[in-house]
């Protein structure tokens, strides 16, 4: 509209151009004023069209401006995830909780269990993605015990991967519960009980940045540790040949490096979250013999201390799990030692 308005304004500027041109040759003629008055007057005309013009040009301007700001400050005045506080430094209008100074200091060391590994309870959980959807997790109940090894098959679309998006409280649930080490949601702050898993996915998620910023975006651990992490997944070698070791730039997605290298990135830096609970979660469509070993030794070596879940879709991946966890349409099928569950599995499904 203010758009439509600076055009409108051009017009007017033209018209009265031509009229002060026209009326000023008649005053001219009859001797009434000089040539450089109607000099000024057209100047005059010329220079406050062009400033008004400019102005509502100005103002179209910041009225799209001001659609951006609302958009932003609708955004902000979201309600946050529930569990979940402001850091101290921000202040905000909107009036969302904000921790304490000290309380976010204390925060910074906590973990939610001291020990290396948590039990989880899941007590009747029911999860669909949106409001109008179907429910993908309908009624799950089970416990795995603290440092047990637990495998999760169950064909496309079970569930599996929104079991893990449950379990990091990536969605509401409609009803029931997961508790770490005994606790839930409420009981304690919702970044502890994400920094307590450790999530290792099949699409490695390194971002553009340094090597070091991979591994510990906060900068708050000594290089030592980060060297450490780095050999045990085997990865030394691969870093002494690059010149700028931990300041090396990893594009986004790890795109300059190979997937096995990119997979290891990302297992060093789970090591490094030292999270009670490891989660694996395997792709159908990546499942190339390296990739298998990585995941083999990550559960035999690295995480061989800590609760595992273990998504896979290799029933010989499987094999070495104390447990055996079967979904089937977001229900528990059957949840065993994996002799009594692959087979059946098998049976039923090849
Ligand atoms: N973000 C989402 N929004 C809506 N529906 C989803 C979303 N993610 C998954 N679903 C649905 O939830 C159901 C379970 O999907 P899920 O990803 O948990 O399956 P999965 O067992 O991990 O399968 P796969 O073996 O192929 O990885 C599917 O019917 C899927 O269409
Ligand atoms: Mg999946």
């Amino acid at each position: 509209a203010v758009m439509g308005f600076s055009m409108q304004m051009s017009a007017t500027t033209g018209l009265l151009l031509l009229i002060t041109g026209v009326v000023g040759y008649k005053l001219l003629q009859l001797g009434y004023v000089s040539v450089g008055s109607i000099g000024v007057a057209f100047t005059f005309i010329v220079l406050s069209g062009t400033s008004i013009q400019m102005f509502f040009e100005w103002l179209a301007q910041f009225e799209e401006a001001m659609t951006g700001i609302e958009r932003l400050d609708n955004y902000l005045r979201r309600p946050l995830e529930t569990g979940l506080k402001l850091p101290h430094s921000r202040q905000f209008v909107t009036n969302h909780p904000t921790y304490a100074s000290n309380e976010e200091a204390d925060l910074k060391r906590q973990a939610l269990t001291q020990k290396p590994s948590a039990g989880i309870d899941v007590v009747d959980l029911w999860l669909k993605y949106g409001e109008d959807l179907p429910f993908v997790l309908k009624g799950l109940n089970f416990s795995i015990k603290p440092g047990e090894k637990v495998g999760i098959i169950g064909r496309t679309g079970s569930g599996k991967t929104s079991f893990v998006q449950a379990l990091f409280r990536l969605y509401p649930f409609a009803e029931g519960k997961i508790l770490i080490d005994g606790k839930g949601a409420g009981d304690v702050d919702l970044s502890l009980f994400r920094r307590s898993i450790a999530l290792i996915s099949q699409e490695p998620t390194l971002f553009r940045g340094t090597v070091r910023e991979n591994l510990d975006l906060p900068g708050r651990l000594p290089e030592a540790r980060l060297h450490d992490a780095l050999a045990r997944v085997g990865l030394t070698e691969w870093l002494e040949a690059h010149p700028l070791k931990l300041e090396t730039v990893v594009e986004e997605r790890g795109r300059n490096l190979s997937a096995g290298e990119r997979q290891l990135l990302c297992m060093a830096r789970c090591l490094l979250q030292e999270a009670p609970i490891v989660v694996m979660d395997e792709a159908t469509s990546s499942v190339d013999p390296q990739s298998e070993e990585i995941m083999v030794r990550a559960t035999r070596e690295f995480f061989k201390d800590r609760t595992q879940i273990i998504i896979a879709h290799r029933l010989s991946t499987l094999e070495h799990c104390d447990r055996v966890l079967w979904l089937d349409q977001g229900q528990v099928r059957l949840f065993d030692r994996p002799a009594a569950v692959l087979p059946v599995f098998q049976s039923t499904h090849l």
